[in-house]
Formats: structure tokens, sequence, C-alpha cells
């Protein structure tokens, strides 16, 4: 009798013993790791390419974690750390000139490469305000090149949000929110045709290019580039 009370009673000393570490492990686990591993996470693909928007971006989206962290304050976290943008599992925030940009590139879903045709960009871009995105800066583009060579079905031509001006003779961007100048100007003179990005392979940077519209050219088009207007600087 008394030696399983004994051992009943240091069962439940080794337990409590085994419990509160535990308990104080976990919190910690919850309070340090899932913060540190979802942005790792998030960022491993993105830390390849070597300007990149992770830099900035992950500043932002750190000081608003920390402010989660060391707030103890009621409400105003929500309303000092606006989201940069409505989709952040999806969309990749990029810091343009008037406001940040969310962009996602279209991902294959198998391995059948067909051509997309540009007037069916829209419904691929599909739900919520997500249209068809140009590319203002070279961050954006060298990260959806990165992105788009590293699919489990790689792309190797994808189409951007652009137009020709006769006037001009000259091809820009047409989101609606980038800098529509393009320079340099894409390869390619068809009027008829968009820009595409042909991806081409690493080390090489990608090119612009203007392709017909079927999405039939030099390389297949086979992905578009979409993206929605996240905070806008006032
Ligand atoms: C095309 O270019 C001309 C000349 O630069 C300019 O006046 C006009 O606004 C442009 N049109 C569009 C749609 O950008």
């Amino acid at each position: 009798m008394i030696k399983t009370a004994v051992i009943l009673v240091a069962a439940v000393v080794v337990a409590n013993a085994m419990m509160r570490p535990i308990r104080i492990r976990n919190y910690d686990d919850c309070s340090c790791e899932h913060h540190e591993t979802d942005p790792c996470d998030e960022e491993e693909e993105p830390s390849t390419p070597p300007t990149a928007i992770p830099t900035t971006p992950s500043t932002s989206l750190q000081s608003s974690t920390s402010n989660t962290i060391t707030t103890t304050q009621t409400t105003p976290e929500s309303t000092t750390t606006p989201a940069l943008c409505p989709d952040l599992n999806r969309q990749t925030p990029f810091k343009r000139k008037n406001g940040w940009w969310c962009g996602f590139l279209t991902e294959p879903s198998s391995s059948l490469v067909s051509p997309m045709n540009y007037r069916e960009t829209p419904d691929w871009c599909g739900d919520t305000n997500a249209q068809v995105a140009s590319l203002e800066t070279k961050e954006e583009l060298e990260y959806f090149t990165h992105v788009a060579r590293n699919f489990k079905y790689p792309v190797a031509g994808f189409w951007t949000a652009s137009a020709y001006n006769a006037t001009s003779e000259r091809w820009y961007w047409t989101d609606g929110q980038a800098d529509p100048n393009i320079e340099p100007q894409p390869i390619g003179n068809d009027p008829n045709g968009r820009i595409a990005v042909l991806v081409g392979s690493s080390p090489d940077p990608a090119v612009l290019a203007v392709v017909p519209q079927s999405g039939r050219g030099s390389v297949t088009i086979s992905a578009v580039l979409c993206g929605v207007p996240g905070l806008q600087f006032s």
C-alpha cells in the first residue's frame, strides 16, 4: 500500500514537473515558432531572387507582428497596422510608387501546356477583385520569374496587363495602378499582340516580349500575372 502510494505521489510529482515545462514550452513555441516559421516558410521561395520584395514587406510584417506581441492595449492593433494586402497567403506585396500592389501568378494544374488566350486572362485571375497585373518594378519581374520557374509544372511564359499606343508607338502598362512607362520597351512589334514575360532559365533574366494574343509565341504563354491594389499611400 505504502509503496503504491509513494509511486502514485511520485508519478503525480513527475507528471506535474513534466506538465509545467511542457505548458511553458508550448506557450513559448506559440509566440516564437509560429512567428518565426510562418514568415520563413513564406520567405523561403521569395528569398532566392536577389533584391526582392521580402525585405520591405517583411519588415512591415515584422513590425505588425511585434506590435501584436508587445501591445497590451485594447483594440488599436488593426487600425494602427492595416494589412498590406487583402490575402497575404496568396498574394505578395510589392511597393510601387503610389502604394502596395498584391500580385500572384496563376499556377498550372497539370504538365499539359496549353496556350492561354490573352482575352481569357481576366477569367483566370478570377475571384475577389483580382485583375491582370502589370510589372511596375524590377522586383516584381524578378520575383514572378522565379515563381514561374519553380512551379511544380513550370511556366515558360506568362501574360501581363499591357497595351500598345499607336500614336506614341510605345507599349505601356495598363493595370491602372502601375506607372505606365515601360523601359526598356518589349521586344517584338505586333500591335495586336500583348506583352508576356518569357521566363527563360536561370541565370538568364526574363525577357519582355510582344506575343500574339493566342498565346502561341516563341514559347507557349500558359499563365497570367494577376493582382489587386493593396494599402495605398496617402
Ligand atoms: C498615346 O500617346 C499619345 C502621345 O504621347 C498621348 O497623347 C496619349 O494620351 C496616349 N494614349 C494613351 C491611351 O495612353
